[in-house]
């Protein structure tokens, strides 16, 4: 989604804003500009395309040259990709711009347009910035509170006033940003990363409140413009951790800090060895209470929420609901009160999963969220919080963060099923040493790059694949086919092994690769059944198997093979394989593998 910087310092801006934006590149975007105070004139440079275009139409024109100024990373909602709908947008007075959806831009549009003001682009955002340029009356603080009294939906703004050289103003509601307190310096922005170069101290801007930044000040008020207290947060991400390091991707640099991720997540909550989550108040006269389960999330945290509702199930023996939250937010969920919803998000700042959580809370459900992002709104508004220790995730399609959200859900499951008496203190830790290994497990599954590298190269030329699996491995098809999809571009689908046959097999040709996940030994032999029907049709097949699995030369044309875990645990190997066929299939295809086309890291829109 958007990306939003901003910079008033001693250094030159349109240097430190290019460099910030280039920090959340990977929220995905599709055109960028910037506005610069030069000479106490606002200057606006902005195109359709990647950064790179912004920086080569700078060098064929001209840069803006001053100390002050915001930028945007744009991926489009209202209007297409093009110069006209980039951002910022307003007039030489007053210049904006926004992360969000105004939803009832039409109906100010409408008034605007009735008192003389025409508009160029299609966006919800110029909106705003015309709105704020009627109410000026040489206040910026009250014309921002007037406004946003006014605008419905999700906004986080940066707004320049011409008769203000010098200073930056920033307001926010439910759309992420943060405000960097430098040396003689200060920064707006939509995520750390953007800032790390500069300083690691930032203040976290809650609803609806307003900051205005200069060189050496940063002040913040609420919509009645009183003065807030607010603390100072320091990042604990170094640098480095949103950096490359030395890998061709972000993508593989995070599939290979999995096993670090899933160490700093767990070990901290295991004592004595059984799982401890009494830092957020989970104990188990808590999860003895529990009688059903709601799961929530979007796209590859919703897919951990499956495991965890396999796992769950299985071990504790109670129901457990996983929804999409787009479809959970509007199906009208039964929801008692006190019930148990868990959120997980990487982000922590997905529109679908934030409104999820404010319906649970106005249903009187109790919230635990499961979060990656620390700070972030769903970690606030959560009555409980679980983070996961992945550090920053950058590339788009999530890898460390989905692990490690598996690994809590697996932890709650656990002492879930202890509170519950279904399963022994001896079986309890047996189940977290089990846990604990799953991180060398990792490790040693990475080593498979190769075979995953050269399966990648047979299927590059496929145009649609299909994903089976049953039990948890039917869980696992559904990431890799995500993963699959959303990073090569290769259609491809999962399904439940034994559905194939009720109409989808209709489909199998040599034309229709199938990647079999078959690392579950009770259901192995069901799978291995569909596998032949597959196999029968001229499917070419691979699989994806636990070490000492004796798989037949005629049922499968390549197969990977993950280290044996407690069976209940082999998600967290085999989602490797699955994970490194997606990266080295969009690598050959030359596809851009941290940046996928049109997609966004942090979902801020509905
Ligand atoms: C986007 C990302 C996915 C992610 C999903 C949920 O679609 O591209 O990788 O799984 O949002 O994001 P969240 O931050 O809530 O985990």
């Amino acid at each position: 989604m958007c990306g939003i910087v901003g910079y008033v310092g001693q250094q030159e801006c349109t240097d430190v804003l290019l460099n910030a934006l280039s920090k959340l590149e990977y929220r995905g975007y599709d055109s960028a500009g910037i506005a610069v105070f030069e000479h106490g004139k606002i200057s606006v440079e902005k195109t359709k395309g990647r950064l790179v275009d912004l920086e080569a139409k700078m060098r064929q024109g001209r840069r803006p040259d001053g100390h002050c100024g915001i930028g945007h990373t744009r991926w489009a909602t209202h209007g297409e990709p093009s110069d006209i709908n980039s951002h910022p947008h307003g007039n030489k007075r007053i210049t904006v711009v926004h992360n969000g959806i105004i939803e009832n831009y039409q109906e100010l549009k409408k008034f605007l347009s009735m008192q003389g003001y025409q508009f160029q682009s299609e966006t919800d955002t110029e909106t705003v910035a015309k709105l704020l340029d009627y109410y000026y009356d040489g206040n910026p603080l009250e014309t921002i509170a007037h406004v946003i009294q006014e605008i419905e939906g999700s906004y986080a703004l940066g707004i320049l006033f011409r008769d203000y050289p010098g200073k930056i103003f920033a307001v926010r509601k439910d759309s992420p940003l943060i405000i960097g307190v430098g040396d003689h310096e200060n920064f707006i922005a939509s995520d750390v990363p953007a800032i790390l170069k500069y300083t690691r101290d930032y203040y976290l801007l809650e609803t609806e409140e307003i900051a205005e930044l200069t060189e050496n000040s940063v002040r913040i008020f609420d919509a009645h413009l009183q003065p807030v207290d607010k603390e100072l947060q320091t990042a604990t991400w170094d640098v480095d951790a949103a950096e490359k390091g030395g890998y061709e991707h972000f993508m593989l640099k995070e599939i290979n800090e999995q096993p670090n991720a899933v160490k700093t997540t767990i070990m901290p909550r295991i004592q004595k060895g059984v799982p401890d989550l009494s830092e957020c108040g989970i104990d188990d006269e808590m999860l003895a209470g529990i009688d059903k389960l709601y799961v929530v999330g979007c796209g590859t945290a919703m897919h951990a929420g499956i495991v965890g509702r396999y796992v769950i199930e299985k071990l504790a023996r109670v129901e457990v609901n996983v929804d999409i939250a787009s479809e959970f937010r509007y199906r009208d969920p039964i929801i008692e009160k006190g019930q148990l919803v868990i959120l997980i998000t990487q982000s922590g700042e997905t529109a679908d999963t934030l409104a999820a959580l404010r319906l649970a809370k106005e249903r009187g459900a109790k919230t635990l969220a499961i979060v990656n992002a620390k700070g972030s709104s769903i970690a606030r508004d959560a009555d409980m919080v679980l983070y996961t220790h992945a550090g920053p995730e950058i590339s788009v399609a999530s890898t460390k963060a989905y692990t490690v959200q598996m690994a809590v859900m697996y932890l709650l499951a656990f002492r879930l099923a202890y509170a519950k008496g279904t399963i022994s203190e001896e079986r309890l830790k047996e189940l977290t040493a089990g846990l604990i290994r799953t991180s060398e497990d990792i490790e040693r599954a990475i080593l498979q790059a190769d075979t995953c590298q050269y399966i990648a190269s047979k299927l590059i030329n496929a145009d649609s694949l299909l994903y089976i699996g049953r039990g948890l491995d039917y869980a696992l098809s559904m990431e890799g086919s995500l993963k699959l999809k959303e990073l090569s571009y290769i259609h491809s689908e999962s399904y439940g092994a034994g559905e194939l046959k009720h109409g989808t097999i209709s489909l199998i040709t040599t034309h229709m690769p199938v990647i079999a996940v078959a690392t579950q030994r009770d259901l192995y032999e069901k799978t291995v059944s569909n596998i032949k029907e597959v196999k029968a049709r001229g499917a070419r097949v691979i699989m994806v198997c636990v070490e000492g699995t004796k798989v037949s030369g005629d049922l499968a044309d390549y197969v990977v093979y993950v280290p044996e875990t407690e069976q209940l645990l082999t998600p967290m190997v085999t989602v490797i394989p699955l994970q490194l066929i997606a990266y080295y299939t969009a690598v050959l295809k030359g596809c851009d593998v941290d940046k996928p086309r049109n997609l966004a890291k942090s979902v801020t829109v509905e």
